[in-house]
């Protein structure tokens, strides 16, 4: 096997101390693993900005505020070491949470305005668990840059807000969403959908895409392409609208126009028992 799997925080440390004495920049991407095409499209972007990848997988239980969610969160890690090294990282961190947050842990990081609305309003201490364990894992690894993914937009621009106000070292880089062929943004979460219900978890997609060619086609009020996207989810049964928002990309609060500034739309909605995100750029 030609990737390392550093099991321990020591092996880790060893592993990045050596990294450093070589010279070598790396690239990291956190995941909570159960990867897919939109994980490897971050190690890929990863790879062309640095020299070494290392990706951690750690399913971090304090970003969970529902523990029915953390049980089910799907786990393969053999699955995933063997797709990270066809993909050529270098090493992959599998820390315990006992090894993460030992007996007298008490520490933690927040970020205060972008963590307010959306996920932040929906999924209390969910920000404050990320914020915490994306800290950690940067100190341990030290990486040049990291990369995180646009389908997690409110969770991407926390963190840059959190490298900017806590001067880390390192460059985050952004991965563009990623989609299955049908158009659903790539979740770990979606192998839990049963066909109807992806069926109807489709549409968010699909109102999103309708929404954006409206504004496309000259209509700039935020109420109505938000009436777009409403419309093609109010009356499907079992799906349950929890926001959509067009935002400003920088503060991530609403606007009633779509202007010049970067804007984007969100949707977060549940679909049966599962929670599912999207967003979609109207302008960059
Ligand atoms: O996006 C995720 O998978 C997680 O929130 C992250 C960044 C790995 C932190 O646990």
């Amino acid at each position: 096997m030609n990737i390392k799997v550093l099991n321990t925080i020591k092996e880790l440390r060893a592993y990045t101390r050596e990294l450093q004495i070589q010279g070598h920049k790396t690239g990291f991407v956190p995941t909570m693993g159960y990867l897919h095409e939109g994980h490897l499209s971050l190690v890929d972007l990863a790879a062309r900005r640095s020299d070494k990848v290392l990706v951690s997988i750690f399913v971090n239980p304090t970003q969970f505020n529902d523990p029915k969610d953390l049980e089910a969160y799907p786990v393969d890690l053999e699955r995933d070491i063997s797709l990270l090294e066809e993909r050529g990282v270098s090493a992959v961190f599998i820390p315990t949470k006992e090894m993460i947050y030992g007996k007298r842990h008490q520490s933690a990081v927040s970020v205060s305005s972008l963590t307010a609305l959306w996920e932040g309003a929906d999924r209390p201490g969910h920000f404050e668990g990320v914020t915490t364990i994306v800290s950690i894992l940067f100190h341990l690894v030290k990486p040049a840059c990291a990369v995180f993914g646009e389908k997690d937009f409110q969770q991407l621009r926390v963190i840059e807000q959190m490298v900017e106000d806590l001067h880390f070292d390192l460059e985050i880089i952004r991965g563009p969403l990623v989609r299955e062929s049908d158009g659903l943004a790539m979740s770990s979460r979606n192998v839990r959908l049963s066909e109807s219900e992806r069926q109807k978890a489709l549409e968010i997609s699909r109102g999103l895409r309708r929404a954006l060619a409206t504004y496309q086609n000259g209509e700039k009020e935020a109420g109505k392409l938000l009436g777009v996207v409403r419309a093609g989810l109010e009356n499907l049964v079992d799906v349950k609208i929890a926001y959509l928002a067009i935002v400003s990309e920088d503060t991530l609060k609403p606007v009633e126009f779509v202007e010049d500034e970067a804007t984007r739309m969100l949707a977060a909605a549940q679909v049966g028992k599962i929670r599912l995100i999207d967003n979609i750029a109207l302008t960059s």
